[in-house]
């Protein structure tokens, strides 16, 4: 018999497009059937460990919740309390947490750490974000434009802002699934070209990018670890600020997406979040019913 091998979503490249499109349609599924109360619980009697090396709201406890409606156990551990805040190895961490749970989510910052983890690990390992990589919010931000425009085929998208770990993962994704993104960052804060596939393009003039588009994207300047860089920043991104004359440039009813915490009126315009125009909220919820799909998908 072949032993069973288990799969890991550490970025958005560990799923084929079929698989994506898969656990998008699982998850519009289960956000109708929690709309009406109906819960099945698939993963009964399971575990999974939430470890958070940097702080969450949002992933948190949409991965706490998402695993209690499924049937499972979420064990939510921050380092200070473990072992591994006193240095024990994240190898030995996920060969004995891979005794007890059956799968792990971590977040953390240098990215080798979790590929380090999901290499130890006898369990699925998700990416809960990285400095690199944030792939289950690009699942409900993909999830999100589907509900919001009803395919995610056929739409101009546009990144505004430096090339930090949800700007990889939407790369990513564009690349999967064939979608036509611009990415506007200012010199020396956006990406290689040789991290960029086709049909992902970048530019430095913000305008460029939001002209046509009908899905903006955007996120803080300074990233969590980047705080002491932030006032250099402010400077490197001003005029990069997603406000209502950008918007201008966009199709009418272009969608803004932001995937939160923002700094209102840096990085975007402060009452815009709030427009009907933005999905923020959505996109927020979507992350329950996202990562309902993947965990059923990584654990069945
Ligand atoms: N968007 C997101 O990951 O938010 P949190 O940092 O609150 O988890
Ligand atoms: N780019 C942001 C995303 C927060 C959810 C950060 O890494 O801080």
């Amino acid at each position: 018999m072949t032993p069973k091998v288990k799969r890991d979503f550490l970025r958005v490249a560990d799923l084929t497009a079929d698989e994506l499109r898969q656990i998008l349609e699982h998850a519009k599924a289960m956000k109708n059937q929690r709309s009406y109360g109906a819960h099945r619980r698939p993963l009964e009697g399971r575990s999974v460990a939430l470890i958070f090396e940097k702080p969450s709201t949002r992933t948190r406890v949409s991965f706490e919740v998402g695993a209690f409606e499924l049937g499972a156990h979420p064990v939510v551990l921050s380092t200070r309390d473990m072992q591994l805040g006193r240095g024990e190895s994240i190898v030995d961490t996920a060969r004995t947490l891979s005794r007890y749970v059956h799968a792990i989510v971590l977040r953390t910052a240098a990215h080798e750490r979790i590929e380090t983890l999901a290499a130890a690990a006898t369990v699925p390992v998700i990416n809960a974000l990285t400095d690199d990589h944030h792939p289950c919010q690009i699942l409900a931000d993909l999830m999100t434009v589907r509900e919001r425009k009803g395919a995610l085929e056929g739409l101009r998208y546009a990144w505004i802002g430096d090339a930090n770990n949800v700007a990889r993962s939407w790369v990513e994704a564009a690349g999967r699934l064939g979608l036509t993104l611009t990415v506007a960052s200012p010199e020396g804060y956006g990406f290689l070209s040789a991290e960029l596939p086709a049909g992902v393009q970048q530019v430095v003039d913000p305008r460029e990018a939001a002209r046509g588009a009908d899905v903006v994207i955007t996120d803080v300047w300074a990233s969590m670890g980047q705080e002491g860089d932030a006032a250099a920043r402010r400077d490197a991104f001003a005029g990069y600020q997603v406000n209502t004359a950008l918007l201008g440039e966009a199709n009418p009813n272009a969608l803004l997406l932001h995937c939160l915490p923002a700094h209102r009126g840096e990085e975007v315009e402060a009452a815009l979040i709030d427009e009907p125009g933005a999905a923020v909220w959505d996109e927020a919820e979507n992350r329950l019913h996202a990562q309902k799909a993947l965990l059923e998908f990584l654990m069945r």
